[in-house]
């Protein structure tokens, strides 16, 4: 081969090799090839060395005996020494003598070591970049979030997120007239585009609300070129806050009622006591009187006042679901049956009334005339909201199992307890009401109509707690209104009802009274003894209790106040049957809770009173005691 042409190879920035003869032995190498692997020599045989250099010399095999040239790209090779890889680009090129017989093999190799190991560098970049992107889309996609960049145009620059495909943005449609009509968002995206970094909950479809954080974006003349809007769906956390919110004002609601209760409670405890005084010395003084004596009308006026005065703590108990009750069982069905008259000539008669009852229905514990007091506020309310138009009343008993979830939606409870419920229900098809009025329907005092007290529902709120039920209402503007009284059912024995006819029999026998409250004993001690009864007086349980022991067996009938200081009533009990196991008593109380009956029960009371009494009551109290 031509020297020049050799010198030019030796220097050559590549790998130049000649092969000779079939056995393929080095000829000659430069001087790369050289530096690359020095042990190699001319004359060795060439691709002997490793495993990868005998794929080479097959294929050099047969560009030598086919004369066709080959070329194997990006060729990975180890140098020996430690001294790493490079890869080759190679060329394998018959050489053929002066007659043109092949008679040997050129490779020619260029380092291509730079060029694959920083396209591999570049796609393992890539790779990173594809995968954190696939997973930044993924959390996008899956996540209660989007994002959407815009210009100051509103045209969409990024969207990314689930939520972004529900806003509908339609190609090419810029965000201010997607939003055209929606001033909310509008004023956030001017906002926002005039440069200003915010948060603000908006509406989203479907009745969600994002919170969207704004985020204008400066170009480097100062001025805002994107904004990039990041929303969060907040709906659960806002429906949860709500939640905690209303069950937060349905218990302020019971707090409310049982305060009022209590004050109600309070009131007329002593109300009632300052009562039967007034009511107890004015029948002394009436018993006392000749007939025809110019005194007996003022003091009849006295004792009519006394009674309407009773009349007016009772409504006030009512409220406070402290009424004084008769508790006994009812069935509501005869209950509607009965009053079903008189509440049909209590409504107009373009109103038509209709009572649902099932053949069968558990009795409830109750006070007949609350039970009636709640039904005839419930019927004209639901005639009243139908008016002078043509409507229906209906009034339907129903059974009810309250399970775990205590009942629904309800008002004056929180929750029942679970159980068997009688339903009292009273629907009609009037103006019905909105949010705002139906929350405050039971407070006392609240009315939308001219002349009404708006006393009905508080009444009709405090009796039904009184009786351990709860109310459920179902009202909207213009589809009527519905009323669901929820009453335990009764399984439950009754308590007897309180005296019976008045007696006028004159009194016999030694009777001790024990009240802390003075003016109430020595009133109760006069009316006693106008009967003709011997009276003793004791101002609390131990020295009633004390007279009692001294007086051993002479003493007929206790009369004993439940409320007092130091031993109560009960209390006071356990003393005197300590002492003899037969002592009759007659209890008397200011307070008159449904529970009282429980409560007195189990000490097995000859009778019980309820202050304030008529001397009528107290006689027929004394009468049934000393029987
Ligand atoms: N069935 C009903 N349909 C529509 N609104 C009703 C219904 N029942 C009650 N309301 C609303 O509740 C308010 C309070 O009722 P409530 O019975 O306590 O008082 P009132 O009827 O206004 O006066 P009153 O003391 O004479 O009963 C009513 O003024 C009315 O706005
Ligand atoms: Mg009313």
């Amino acid at each position: 081969m031509d020297r020049r042409i050799l010198a030019a190879l030796d220097k050559a920035p590549a790998t130049v090799v000649l092969l000779n003869g079939p056995d393929l032995r080095y000829a000659w190498m430069n001087e790369l090839f050289h530096k690359l692997f020095p042990r190699i020599k001319v004359d060795d045989r060439f691709g002997t060395q490793t495993p990868q250099a005998m794929q080479f010399r097959a294929l050099a095999e047969r560009v030598f005996e086919t004369g066709d040239p080959a070329i194997l790209n990006e060729v990975e090779a180890e140098l020996p020494d430690g001294r790493g890889h490079v890869f080759f680009n190679l060329l394998l090129h018959p050489v053929s003598d002066d007659k043109g017989r092949i008679d040997g093999v050129a490779i020619i190799g260029t380092d291509v070591t730079a060029v694959v190991t920083g396209r591999r560098a570049l796609d393992a970049q890539a790779e990173r970049t594809r995968q954190a992107e696939s997973r930044l889309t993924a959390l996008l996609e899956r996540g209660p979030f989007s994002v959407v960049s815009f210009d100051v145009a509103g045209r969409v620059l990024f969207s990314a997120g689930a939520q972004v495909a529900q806003l509908g943005l339609s190609p090419g449609e810029t965000m201010f007239e997607h939003y055209r009509d929606d001033p909310g968002i509008l004023a956030a995206l001017r906002r926002a585009v005039a440069g200003e970094t915010f948060s603000a909950m908006l509406p989203r479809p479907n009745e969600r609300i994002g919170e969207v954080h704004f985020t204008p974006v400066r170009g480097e003349d100062g001025r805002v070129d994107q904004v990039v809007a990041v929303g969060i769906d907040v709906t659960a956390r806002l429906r949860a806050q709500e939640e905690r919110a209303r069950i937060q004002e349905k218990m302020l609601q019971t707090q409310k009622l049982e305060s009022l209760g209590v004050l109600a409670g309070g009131i007329a405890h002593d109300f009632n006591n300052l009562l039967t005084v007034i009511q107890g010395n004015a029948a002394v003084a009436l018993a006392r009187l000749p007939v025809g004596h110019a005194l007996r009308e003022p003091i009849d006026d006295i004792v009519g006042a006394a009674h309407r005065a009773a009349d007016l703590t009772r409504q006030m108990l009512a409220y406070s679901g402290r009424g004084r009750f008769e508790i006994r069982p009812l069935d509501l069905r005869q209950h509607v049956r009965e009053i079903g008259n008189l509440l049909r000539s209590s409504i107009p008669k373009k109103v038509s009334l209709r009572i649902d009852e099932p053949p069968y229905l558990p009795t409830v514990q109750g006070d007949p005339s609350q039970i009636h007091q709640v039904l005839m506020n419930l019927v004209l309310n639901a005639a009243e909201a139908i008016d002078q138009r043509e409507g229906e009343v209906t009034v339907g008993l129903g059974e009810e199992e309250v399970g775990a979830d205590g009942g629904g939606d309800l008002v004056g409870r929180e929750r029942l307890p679970e159980g068997r419920y009688v339903r009292l229900t009273v629907s009609d098809t009037g103006v019905g009401m909105d949010e705002k009025v139906r929350a405050r329907i039971f407070d006392p005092f609240f009315t939308t109509k001219s002349t009404g007290r708006g006393l009905g529902l508080a009444a009709v709120l405090g009796i039904v707690r009184g009786h351990g039920g709860a109310l459920r209402i179902d009202s909207a503007p213009g589809r009527g209104t519905k009323f669901d009284v929820l009453l335990p059912a009764a399984g439950a024995r009754a308590y007897p009802a309180r005296s019976g006819e008045p007696s006028a029999a004159r009194g016999k026998g030694t009777i001790l009274v024990i009240d802390d409250a003075e003016h109430v004993r020595v009133a109760t001690a006069r009316l006693l003894s106008a009967m003709g009864y011997d009276v003793l007086e004791a101002a609390d349980g131990e020295q009633g209790a004390e007279i009692f022991r001294l007086r051993a067996g002479r003493v007929d009938a206790v009369v004993l106040d439940l409320t007092m200081p130091h031993l109560s009533g009960e209390e006071t009990l356990a003393l005197l049957r300590a002492i003899d196991p037969r002592v009759r008593v007659v209890f008397f109380s200011g307070f008159a809770e449904n529970e009282l009956a429980e409560r007195l029960d189990p000490l097995k009371p000859a009778a019980v009173l309820h202050k304030p009494f008529t001397r009528q009551q107290l006689a027929a109290a004394l009468e049934t005691a000393l029987a």
